[in-house]
């Protein structure tokens, strides 16, 4: 079995994110790190796409991101077609975002939970498997919405005197 997982964290996230690669070692999976590498200030979107890709790619089946409060993380990572990010800050959670919702990539806030409180998380969502059924229905619901918003549905709002006031046109605030 391939054991990769793609990490990636901003200046929120950075110090979490040190920790939980040490025990990803200690388990024996292989650690891809997108960056940041420092608790300097950067922009949680530039390393949530990073991870986003590389699992989308199926470079790393797994992506594990991490910034203050885990939500930028997932709303960027779910952006790309193919992501299932979760956001998890318990067990639980992480459990049934692997076993119902077939999560490919787990969002923690650094802010938020703790580094043991965070292992935890990590190990109920690594060691949990997709129980399919009916839940593989409802993922296969996901990715037709895609491929429908993801292609048809942008076309459309590209497209010239479609729906909606264009940029300029008296709607901004
Ligand atoms: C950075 O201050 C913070 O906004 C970021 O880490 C994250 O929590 C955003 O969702």
């Amino acid at each position: 079995m391939q054991k990769v997982v793609a990490v990636g964290a901003d200046h929120a996230g950075f110090p979490l994110k040190e920790d939980l690669k040490a025990y990803l070692k200690e388990q024996g999976y292989e650690v891809r790190d997108v960056g940041t590498d420092s608790v300097g200030s950067v922009d949680y979107p530039d390393f949530a796409v990073r991870v986003a890709e590389a699992v989308a790619s199926g470079e790393a089946p797994w992506g594990l991101l991490i910034c203050g409060t885990g939500i930028g993380m997932a709303i960027t990572a779910n952006k790309v077609p193919g992501v299932r990010a979760a956001c998890c800050a318990d067990p639980f959670s992480a459990r049934m975002a692997r076993a119902h919702n077939d999560a490919n990539i787990l969002t923690m806030g650094g802010r938020v939970v703790g580094p043991g409180l965070a292992r935890e998380i990590v190990k109920a969502w690594l060691e949990s498997r997709f129980e399919g059924g009916r839940h593989a229905r409802r993922t296969a619901k996901i990715e037709a919405l895609e491929e429908r918003v993801g292609r048809g549905g942008q076309r459309e709002r590209s497209a010239p005197g479609g729906p909606g006031p264009a940029r300029g046109e008296g709607h901004e605030r």
